[in-house]
């Protein structure tokens, strides 16, 4: 199994909506649910940071996405290396590809000056929290259902 990781843009919209679907199947309390909306966040995730949006391919094949930010203001009022997102497909699940979508993620930031990366994960997404703490990140504060976790790179 060979995983290839490369930069998305706006012709990957469709793998995109799949994988997304995929992922979130049991957790939609966190997520799009109708098509449209999947669509239209792709795209302001491209218009956020055209740069920062990368693929993890499964011989050539789409398996995961992660969505980085270089230019997002937090809620806590200080510049930080965003990650919007990150989706996996069902039966990817497990093999390291988050784990490597993660690397191109910050490494991606750090190219970008960034030396503190944060992102929030929704409060009942347990496995989700596991997979960022394996990877060093703590949580912190709750703002409504999410949580932020961070980590200094
Ligand atoms: C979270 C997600 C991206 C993980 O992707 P993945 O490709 O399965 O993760 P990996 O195989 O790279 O796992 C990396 C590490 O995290 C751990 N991990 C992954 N999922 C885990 C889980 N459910 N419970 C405990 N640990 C987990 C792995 O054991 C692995 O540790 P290791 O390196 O010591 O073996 C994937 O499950 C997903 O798409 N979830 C739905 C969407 C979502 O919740 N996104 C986050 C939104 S904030």
């Amino acid at each position: 199994m060979e995983i290839r990781i490369r930069k998305a843009g706006i012709e990957d919209l469709e793998a995109f909506v799949d994988i997304y679907k995929s992922a979130y199947r049991n957790m939609q309390e966190y997520a799009y649910r109708k098509e449209r909306n999947i669509k239209y966040y792709f795209k302001w995730l491209l218009r956020r940071d055209r740069e920062g949006i990368f693929v993890a391919e499964i011989d050539g094949k789409p398996a995961g996405f992660v969505a980085c930010d270089a230019m997002w203001h937090s809620f806590f009022d200080e510049d930080v290396g965003e990650i919007h997102e990150i989706v996996v497909a069902r039966e990817y699940r497990g093999k390291g590809i988050g784990k490597k979508l993660m690397e191109a993620a910050e490494n991606y930031l750090k190219s970008r000056g960034h030396k503190k990366i944060e992102l929030w994960v929704g409060e009942r997404n347990y496995a989700a929290k596991k997979f960022y703490e394996k990877l060093g990140y703590t949580a912190g504060e709750k703002v409504g259902r999410w949580i932020r976790m961070v980590k200094e790179i």
